[in-house]
């Protein structure tokens, strides 16, 4: 008989090297399994996590200690019921149909070019620094209608929230840092909020400061927590997102000819590259009261991890779901930036990712004015850069050798 291997430990090194690997086993022996290093119980093979994500007895109340202090306050994610339902029917028609294609669309192509446009003749970048994780945020920016001479100034608070939420080792400096990058943001947001509601204008923050559902507006305090959330939300992910799909694409020369020859096979490349390396691994929850998944307890006010990287892997739902494969068939990329998705990393349900449509909108610009601008793409020392973090995972780097067109 084979022998059943002992069950991973996700904050260990070699998790780190290659959770993929991990995820296997504890689908295969583990699929309902307390860790005692996070304290928490994971939940690694598809069905479980989608059921976590849709039943409102997985509340969000985790991010309490999670999110709010870096925030300076309560964010939509932590919500549920009538208040979650209000807060984010206030803030998602700015991510999505009318108001997104026609009024941040050109923000966006005007942000991907702008940034191409600084390394547009040179013969090699590090596609993370000079693009992946600069474009979000300054969308973002944009968007609020904030001063475009700040952007370098965001990436310096971007920095220092996402180092924040991903200090798994507690390093107390890498906190400190964090609070006073929130503490800071909300001071400098203040004021000019203050300015917007009194004379709002044609941007998002003007919206947020105006916007009223039932009789519901977003306070002071909803505002600022809200936009500190869209730069770890909105910014880290979207980053890890475009750079992973270049790996991935890469990885693979004969899709990436095809996606150059077909852009409309960008949104495909974006949803499998989703699929196969979602920028958040694993994301949390806790049961309002105890509820039994696979035949075990999960205690009431216990944690919950959802392995969203897992899911995605699971061959119950993908076929050779190790495959990274733009043509696969058992993923649709009309309904993959939808709360209808194949793949799990927008997370489903209530909390969906509001900001699913605009990451498709940066992805698919980003991705069509980069192959505009250069005519080859490659790994510039020969061999990919490796995947860090364990909670949020992509690319530190991604340095290539360019050829302008
Ligand atoms: C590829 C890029 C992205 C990925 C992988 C991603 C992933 C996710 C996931 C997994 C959640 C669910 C969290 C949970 O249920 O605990 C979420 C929620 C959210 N995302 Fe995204 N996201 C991306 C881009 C964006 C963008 C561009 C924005 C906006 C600028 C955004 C804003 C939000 C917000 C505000 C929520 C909370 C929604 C709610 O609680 O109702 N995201 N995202």
């Amino acid at each position: 008989m084979a022998e059943i291997p002992p069950p991973p430990d996700i904050l260990s090194p070699e998790f780190a090297a290659d959770p993929y690997a991990a995820y296997r086993v504890l689908r295969e022996h583990y699929p309902v399994y307390f860790h005692e290093g996070t304290a928490s119980w994971l939940l690694s093979r598809y069905d479980d996590v989608e059921r976590a994500f849709r039943e409102p007895v997985f509340t969000t109340d985790n991010y309490d200690w999670q999110l709010e202090p870096v925030h300076g306050g309560r964010t939509i994610v932590q919500m549920s019921g009538h208040e979650h339902a209000v807060k984010r029917a206030l803030v998602a028609p700015a991510f999505r149909g009318r108001e997104l294609r026609e009024r941040f669309l050109p923000v966006i192509e005007r942000n991907a070019r702008e940034l191409i446009d600084a390394f547009r003749d040179r013969s090699r970048a590090d596609l993370v620094d000079a693009f992946a994780t600069r474009f979000p945020v300054n969308v973002i920016v944009d968007m609020l209608g904030l001063d475009r001479a700040d952007h370098d100034r965001f990436h310096t608070w971007y920095d220092a929230v996402v180092g924040y939420l991903a200090n798994i080792g507690q390093d107390p400096a890498v906190a400190e840092a964090g609070l006073r990058a929130g503490a800071e943001l909300r001071a400098y947001l203040l004021p000019i909020i203050h300015r917007r509601r009194a004379h709002p204008g044609d941007d998002l923050l003007s919206s947020l400061c105006t916007a009223e559902v039932d009789g519901t507006r977003m306070s002071d305090q909803d505002i600022t927590s809200f936009v500190s959330l869209l730069l770890s939300a909105g910014g880290e992910t979207t980053d890890k997102a475009l750079s992973g799909m270049f790996r991935n694409l890469l990885l693979h020369p004969d899709q990436l000819a095809a996606v150059r020859t077909n852009r409309s096979l960008v949104a495909a490349a974006f949803a499998e590259s989703l699929r196969f390396t979602p920028p958040l691994q694993m994301i949390m929850r806790q049961p309002a009261r105890d509820v039994v998944v696979d035949g075990v307890t999960l205690p009431a006010g216990s944690t919950v991890t959802c392995l969203i990287g897992s899911a995605n892997r699971d061959p119950g739902h993908f076929a050779h779901p190790d495959r990274f494969d733009v043509f696969r068939d058992d993923l649709s990329a009309d309904t993959a930036f939808s709360a209808a998705a194949d793949h799990l990393a927008f997370a489903l349900g209530r909390h969906f990712c509001v900001g699913a449509l605009l990451a498709k909108a940066e992805v698919e610009v980003g991705a069509n004015q980069l192959l505009d601008a250069f005519s080859e793409l490659d790994f510039a020392d020969g061999a990919p850069p490796h995947e860090a973090g364990v909670f949020v995972r992509g690319l530190r780097e991604l340095p290539l050798r360019i050829t302008p067109s």
